[in-house]
This record gives C-alpha cells, sequence and structure tokens, in this order.
C-alpha cells in the first residue's frame, strides 16, 4: 500500500499490516490509533478510516469501571477484541495484553497472546515494558505474533511509579531511548511513548526505524492514540493535561437521554409516527 493509512485507502477491503505501518514510517507518514472496546464504535471509527484500533486494557476504567488498569483480566478483554474485529473490517486490531498475563515470562506471554489471537481474532498484541519484557517480545515475535511496545507512562506499574507522572525525564530519558531501541531489536513493528517531554518523543521517533505511537508525547511521533471517550468527552472530570477534547459527548447523550425521558413521563412519546397499528 502506498497511499497514506489515513484517508486514500478508507473503502481498502482488506486489513492494513505491520508492512504497511513500515511503509508509512519510510514515507513519513502520520497516521491515528484509538482505542475500541465494542463492535459499534469500531464500526464507526473503521468508516472514519482509522488504519488501526487498540483494544486497551484502558477498558478496566472506561468500561468496567476500575479506577486502574491493574484488575483487568485476559477473559475480560477477550470478549471486547472479539466485538472489535467483528466491528471492522479494515483496521489492524491489536489487543493488550493485561497485567499479570505475561510477567511471569515468554511461556506465559506466548499461552495469553496466543488466546488473543485464536479466539478473539487479534492481528497483534501489545505489552508494557522495557528491558524486563524482551524475552516475552523475542519468544512472540519466533511466534509469529505482532507485538507492540509501551514505554514512559505504563499504567499498569502506576504503583512503582508512584502515581501517573511524567516519565523520562532528565537522565531516565537515556533509558528509555535504549529501551525503545532494545525493543525494536528484539523485533517489536512500533512502540507507544506515553507521557514523555516532546523532545524525548521527537528523539526517540528519530531513532527508531520502526513507528513510535505517541500519547503525551508531543507533535513529532510517528502516529497518536487516544482513548476515544476522552476525546470525544465522554469521560466524567478534568481531562489529562495531553487530551484534547472533540466533541461533547456526555452533555450530548445526557441531554437525549433526558429529551426522551421527559417524554415517557408526559406521555409525548411513543407518538403516532413510533407505534404500530
Ligand atoms: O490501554 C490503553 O488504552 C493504552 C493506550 C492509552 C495507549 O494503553
Amino acid at each position: 500500500m502506498s497511499e497514506p493509512l489515513y484517508g486514500a485507502n478508507r473503502n481498502s477491503a482488506r486489513r492494513i499490516t505491520v508492512k504497511d505501518l513500515a511503509a508509512a514510517k519510510v514515507a513519513g507518514d502520520r497516521w491515528p490509533m484509538i482505542t475500541a472496546y465494542d463492535a459499534l464504535t469500531a464500526g464507526v471509527f473503521d468508516d472514519a478510516g482509522i488504519p488501526v484500533m487498540l483494544v486497551g486494557d484502558s477498558a478496566a476504567m472506561v468500561v468496567y469501571g476500575y479506577d486502574s488498569t491493574i484488575p483487568i483480566t485476559v477473559d475480560d478483554l477477550i470478549p471486547l477484541t472479539r466485538a472489535v474485529v467483528r466491528g471492522s473490517r479494515r483496521a489492524m486490531v491489536v489487543a493488550d495484553l493485561p497485567f499479570g498475563s505475561y510477567q511471569q515470562g515468554p511461556a506465559q506471554a506466548l499461552a495469553t497472546a496466543t488466546r488473543f489471537m485464536k479466539e478473539a481474532g487479534a492481528h497483534a498484541v501489545k505489552l508494557e515494558g522495557g528491558e524486563r519484557v524482551l524475552p516475552q517480545i523475542e519468544a512472540l515475535v519466533a511466534a509469529g505474533i505482532p507485538v507492540m511496545g509501551h514505554l514512559g507512562l505504563t499504567p499498569q506499574s502506576v504503583h512503582a511509579m508512584g502515581g501517573y507522572r511524567v516519565q523520562g525525564r532528565g537522565e531516565a530519558g537515556q533509558t528509555l531511548l535504549r529501551d525503545a531501541k532494545s525493543l525494536q531489536a528484539a523485533g517489536a513493528f512500533a512502540v507507544v511513548l506515553e507521557v514523555v517531554p516532546h523532545e524525548l518523543g521527537d528523539a526517540v521517533t528519530r531513532s527508531l526505524a520502526i513507528p513510535t505511537i505517541g500519547i503525551g508525547a508531543g507533535a513529532t511521533t510517528d502516529a497518536q492514540v487516544l482513548v476515544w471517550q476522552d476525546l470525544a468527552g465522554l469521560t466524567p472530570g478534568k481531562p489529562a493535561k495531553f487530551v484534547k477534547q472533540y466533541a461533547d459527548l456526555r452533555g450530548y447523550l445526557g441531554d437525549a437521554v433526558k429529551s426522551w425521558a421527559d417524554e415517557v413521563v408526559a406521555g409525548t412519546y411513543p407518538d403516532g409516527e413510533h407505534q404500530y397499528s
């Protein structure tokens, strides 16, 4: 595929692959990745031409209502992944490996990733961490499973990091850069950079031959990702600094439901147009 990932090929009948993402890096084309957790919204994002969807473990918070990503399980995420695969036809669907499903070592990582590929139809998996997960990445790549890395603010390590804070400042930036190169050497096809200084996002992007996907990592990463409920204004509360809200879905949906409920109470819904004779 030589045209840009986002836009020109929206109606392409085949799925985006890791080869397309590699070609986009060479061509200097930027692309969007979005989270998705169900078939209906996956269809909306697919129709919008989004080339990559992530069934993130952020589902723990935005779908299941937990206050961190730590409690979510493989069994929680597999049905969501299956729904996103079913609801899309063009996007590459990446499944997040949840906390506790790969940290034990390569054998555990392979067993978990195999479930996502076989039971949910995922096209790739993502896992968090640098040097400590290299054996896992190598094992998955050797088994033919495309792997996306994730560095910087890695929410599964929130307790070790002492909260959701900017990562990679000062000396830690050099460690992150080394980790990014190691992930690439281990065979990762892309790496997410979460909440790091934009200078570091830029340096990593220029140092790697694989695409970087930024979330709070500045404007020069090869791709950007956001949790869809954040960008659409559905998530309650003050958004993180890197989130730009492109809609007020919470307000819009609330208004729609209130209008319907008011009409139910007033007896004006259903009216003649919305009933059978
Ligand atoms: O789980 C998730 O949604 C993620 C993205 C924010 C990168 O990991």
